[in-house]
């Protein structure tokens, strides 16, 4: 059978993605429903990366299938792209209970699951929603200052990445000021991976 490059991908993603649900210790399992590994193109340029499962996404065991993602949709239509054309996860693959925020210890159970995710997707940008998945990356960093800009860096276990900022689309759902700021840094991903394609070394 002659496979091509994203078929062998997406099977090796849904391959990852079944072991993980397996072997992964983090303790959210007791109390999720299900794994919310991640759904979208294994081949695809951009990597979203938020926080955790919520209710929906743990009962459906897909990620942002709530109101933010139905924004964030919306904000991928804006530049001409669908869910489809991305892959989408969160730091934590299991529904903190009442939707607290993850401790440092599940972030850490999951966090092998992310980097081999990272590392076959292999994204041509990794797009930060929020100040946990930042923070995962950057531990120092404020989402306030460095929203909308992009960085290219060598991280320990991750390797040479590109990395864009963005305020997360549930907080920015029901916040004015924070929601055109996200809709205008959201609009700069096409010319920031068009520069990206060109050459890779950009900032
Ligand atoms: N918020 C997140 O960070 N991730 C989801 O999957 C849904 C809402």
């Amino acid at each position: 059978m002659n496979n091509s490059v994203s078929e062998i991908k997406e099977k090796l993603l849904d391959d990852l993605n079944a072991r993980m649900a397996k072997e992964c210790h983090c303790a959210l399992k007791e109390t999720a429903t299900q794994a919310v590994p991640g759904k979208g193109s294994a081949d695809a340029d951009i990597l979203f990366i938020g926080e955790a499962p919520g209710k929906n996404e743990d009962l459906k065991g897909e990620p942002f299938v709530g109101a933010a993602g139905k924004f964030l949709e919306t904000m991928l239509g804006s530049i001409g792209m669908a869910r489809e054309d991305i892959y989408i996860t969160n730091v934590v693959k299991y529904r903190p209970p009442d939707n607290r925020d993850p401790t440092p210890e599940e972030i850490e159970d999951c966090a092998e699951w992310l980097r081999e995710q990272i590392a076959l997707i292999e994204p041509k940008i990794i797009v930060t929603l929020g100040r946990h998945a930042l923070n995962r990356f950057f531990p120092d960093a404020k989402i306030s200052e460095v929203h909308g800009h992009a960085f290219r860096c060598d991280l320990p276990g991750i390797g040479q990445h590109t990395f864009y900022v963005l305020y997360h689309p549930a907080a920015a759902l029901y916040n004015g000021g924070m929601r055109a700021t996200l809709i205008e840094d959201f609009g700069r991903i096409p010319k920031l991976l068009e520069k990206i394609k060109k050459d890779p070394e950009l900032d």
